[in-house]
C-alpha cells in the first residue's frame, strides 16, 4: 500500500510540475537542445498515427491533412538543427505513407479536401529532405527530390490561363469550395518550391518558372510595394477578374516569397531577387510586437483559427533560410529571431506536463492556448536561432544526396507499391505506452481528490 502511495506520488510531482517554462539560454546550445527536446516531445505528443485505428503520417482532427505536412518538415529541421535523430524513423515512414499512389502528394483519402497549397506544404518538407540531406528513402522506393518535383510539376500543370491572365486556383477539385479562389499560398508555394529546385538542380526552368508567378501575383496586386517595403494581400477572386483583393497579410505568405527570391537571388545572384528579399524584410516588421513574432491579422483579436495557429512556425523556417542564403539580411533576421525565441520558451510553461507552449510570445508565461500548432511554433523558432551555425541548404552537387526526375508526376501511372511494412509489434507497443500514460494520468488525478 505505502508502495502504491510512493509512486504515485512520484508520478504526479511528474505530471503536475507546472509552471516550470522551458529554461533557454541562446548562448549555451546543450540549454537549447534540452529546452527543445521537451518541446518537439510535446509536438509528437499529438501524434496517434501509431495508433491501432489510426492513419500513418496523419494527425487527428482538428489537424487536416496539410498541417501533418508542415509538422513533419518542423521535425526535420528539429533533426537537423539540433542533431537528434530520435523521430527519424517516423518521419521517414509518414513521408512515405502519404505519398499517394503516383508519387506527388495527392491521396485519394484527400480528395474532398486537398487544396494545392496542401500538397505544396509535402512538397515543401521533402524538399527541406532533400536539402538537409535527410536520409534517403529505400531505393525502390521514390525519393525526396522526386516527389518534391512531382508536387512541382503536378501544380504547374494546373497553371490557368483561361481567367485573370493566369496564376493557380486555391482548389484542385471542382467540387471543393475555394475553386473560384486564387490565393497567394498556393500561388507562392509553387513560386517558392520553384526557387529551391532551382537551387538545387542547377535547372534553369524552375527560375522561369518562379519568375511567372512572381510576376502574376504582382500584376493582380497580390504583391505589392507600398514604398516601406513589400508584402503580400491573401488572395483574389476568379468572378470579378481578380480585380478584388482580400487584404489579409499572412506571416507564412511573407516568409515563402521572401525566402523564395533569397534562393533565386543565391542561385542566380542577380540584383532583382537581391532587391525584393530586402524589400520583403523591410516589410516584415508587422509581424513583430517590438522584436516578439506575432500573427497580426488574428492573434490581437483571439481569432485565430487551428491552421493559422501554425504560420508561424513556417515563417520562423522560411526567416531562418533567408538569413542563410542571403547574409545581409542576417542581422535583421536574428535578432527577431532571438527575441522571440525566448519569448516562445517563456510561454512554453503550460499544461500536465508544465512546457505546453502558449500563442503569444509577450504575454509573460502560458496563455492557456495550446495544441499542435504552438508547440510547431515554438519549435521553429527557437531551433532556427541556429540558422547560422550550421551549414545552409545542400543542392545537388555540394552534399546533398537526393535524386530525381524533372518529368516526375507528369505521367500518372498508378503503380503496385505495397504499403509500407508497420508490425504490429510497434502499434501495440505505442498502445501499451499510451495506455500506462493514460492509466497514471487519471491515478494522479484520483489521488489529488483523495
Ligand atoms: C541538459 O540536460 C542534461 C541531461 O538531463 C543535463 O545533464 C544538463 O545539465 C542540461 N544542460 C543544461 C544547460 O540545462
Ligand atoms: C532528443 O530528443 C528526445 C525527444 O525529444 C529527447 O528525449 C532526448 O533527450 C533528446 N536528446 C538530446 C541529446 O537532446
Ligand atoms: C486512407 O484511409 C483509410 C481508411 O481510413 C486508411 O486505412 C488508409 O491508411 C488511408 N491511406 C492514406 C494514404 O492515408
Ligand atoms: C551547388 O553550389 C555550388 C557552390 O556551393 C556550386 O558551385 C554548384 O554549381 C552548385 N550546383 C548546382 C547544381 O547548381
Ligand atoms: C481581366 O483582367 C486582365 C488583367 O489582369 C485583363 O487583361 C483582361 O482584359 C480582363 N478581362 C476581362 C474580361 O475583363
Ligand atoms: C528595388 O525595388 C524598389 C521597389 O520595387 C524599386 O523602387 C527600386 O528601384 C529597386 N532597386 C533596384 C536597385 O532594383
Ligand atoms: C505587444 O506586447 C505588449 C506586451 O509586451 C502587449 O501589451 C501588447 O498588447 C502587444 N501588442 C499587440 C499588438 O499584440
Ligand atoms: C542571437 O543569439 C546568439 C546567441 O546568444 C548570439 O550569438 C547572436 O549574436 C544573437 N544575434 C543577434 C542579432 O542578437
Ligand atoms: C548562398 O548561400 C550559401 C549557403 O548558405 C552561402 O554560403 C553563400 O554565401 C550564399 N551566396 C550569396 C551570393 O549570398
Ligand atoms: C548525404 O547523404 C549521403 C548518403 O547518405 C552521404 O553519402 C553524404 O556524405 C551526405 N552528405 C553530407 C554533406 O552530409
Ligand atoms: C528542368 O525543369 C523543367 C521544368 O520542370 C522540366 O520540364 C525539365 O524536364 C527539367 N530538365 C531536366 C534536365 O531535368
Amino acid at each position: 500500500m505505502l508502495f502504491h502511495k510512493v509512486l504515485i506520488s512520484l508520478l504526479c510531482t511528474v505530471w503536475f510540475r507546472a509552471g516550470h517554462a522551458v529554461e533557454l539560454d541562446l548562448n549555451n546550445l546543450d540549454s537549447l537542445r534540452n529546452a527543445t527536446s521537451l518541446v518537439a516531445y510535446g509536438l509528437m505528443d499529438y501524434y496517434n498515427g501509431l495508433q491501432y485505428g489510426q492513419t500513418i503520417g496523419m494527425f487527428s482532427n482538428p489537424y487536416y491533412w496539410w498541417e501533418a505536412g508542415g509538422a513533419w518538415g518542423t521535425m526535420i529541421d528539429y533533426w537537423y538543427y539540433m542533431q537528434n535523430d530520435t523521430y527519424n524513423d517516423i518521419i521517414m515512414q509518414a513521408l512515405q505513407y502519404q505519398t499517394g499512389v503516383n508519387n506527388d502528394y495527392v491521396p485519394l483519402n484527400q480528395s474532398t479536401t486537398e487544396g494545392n497549397d496542401d500538397q505544396a506544404f509535402w512538397g515543401i518538407a521533402v524538399m527541406s529532405a532533400a536539402e538537409r540531406n535527410f536520409t534517403n528513402p529505400p531505393a525502390d522506393r521514390p525519393q525526396w527530390l522526386y516527389l518534391a518535383q512531382a508536387v512541382f510539376n503536378t501544380m504547374a500543370l494546373r497553371w490557368d490561363d483561361q481567367t485573370c491572365n493566369g496564376g493557380l486556383r486555391w482548389q484542385i477539385f471542382v467540387w471543393n469550395s475555394g475553386y473560384d479562389y486564387k490565393n497567394s499560398v498556393s500561388n507562392g508555394a509553387l513560386f517558392h518550391i520553384g526557387a529551391r529546385l532551382a537551387r538545387f538542380t542547377g535547372n534553369d526552368s524552375y527560375v522561369e518558372w518562379a519568375e511567372k508567378v512572381y510576376d502574376w501575383m504582382e500584376s493582380v496586386n497580390l504583391i505589392e510595394d507600398d514604398g516601406k517595403g513589400a508584402f503580400v494581400y491573401d488572395g483574389v477572386n476568379i468572378g470579378d477578374n481578380c480585380t478584388k483583393v482580400t487584404n489579409l497579410q499572412w506571416t507564412y505568405n511573407h516568409g515563402l516569397i521572401l525566402s523564395g527570391c533569397a534562393y533565386l537571388y543565391n542561385y542566380t545572384g542577380d540584383a532583382k531577387w537581391y532587391n525584393r528579399t530586402e524589400r520583403f524584410l523591410e516589410y516584415a516588421y508587422v509581424f513583430f510586437n517590438r522584436t516578439v513574432m506575432f500573427e497580426a491579422a488574428c492573434q490581437g483579436v483571439h481569432t485565430c483559427t487551428t491552421d493559422q495557429r501554425t504560420f508561424k512556425a513556417y515563417f520562423s523556417r522560411f526567416l531562418g533560410m533567408t538569413a542563410q542564403l542571403v547574409p545581409d539580411t542576417q542581422h535583421t533576421i536574428m535578432t527577431y529571431m532571438n527575441a522571440s525565441a525566448y519569448g516562445a520558451a517563456q510561454s512554453c510553461s503550460g499544461g500536465y506536463d508544465g512546457h505546453t507552449c502558449g500563442i503569444n510570445w509577450f504575454y509573460g508565461g502560458w496563455d492557456g492556448y495550446y495544441g499542435l500548432g504552438e508547440q510547431m511554433c515554438a519549435l521553429e523558432v527557437m531551433i532556427n536561432t541556429r540558422a547560422l551555425h550550421v551549414p545552409g541548404p545542400y543542392n545537388s552537387t555540394n552534399g546533398g544526396s537526393s535524386t530525381g526526375d524533372g518529368a516526375a508526376g507528369t505521367e500518372q501511372h498508378p503503380t503496385n507499391l505495397s504499403p509500407l511494412n508497420i508490425t504490429s509489434g510497434s502499434r501495440a507497443g505505442a498502445g501499451i505506452i499510451t495506455a500506462i500514460i493514460g492509466i497514471s494520468i487519471i491515478a494522479c488525478g484520483l489521488w489529488l481528490i483523495v
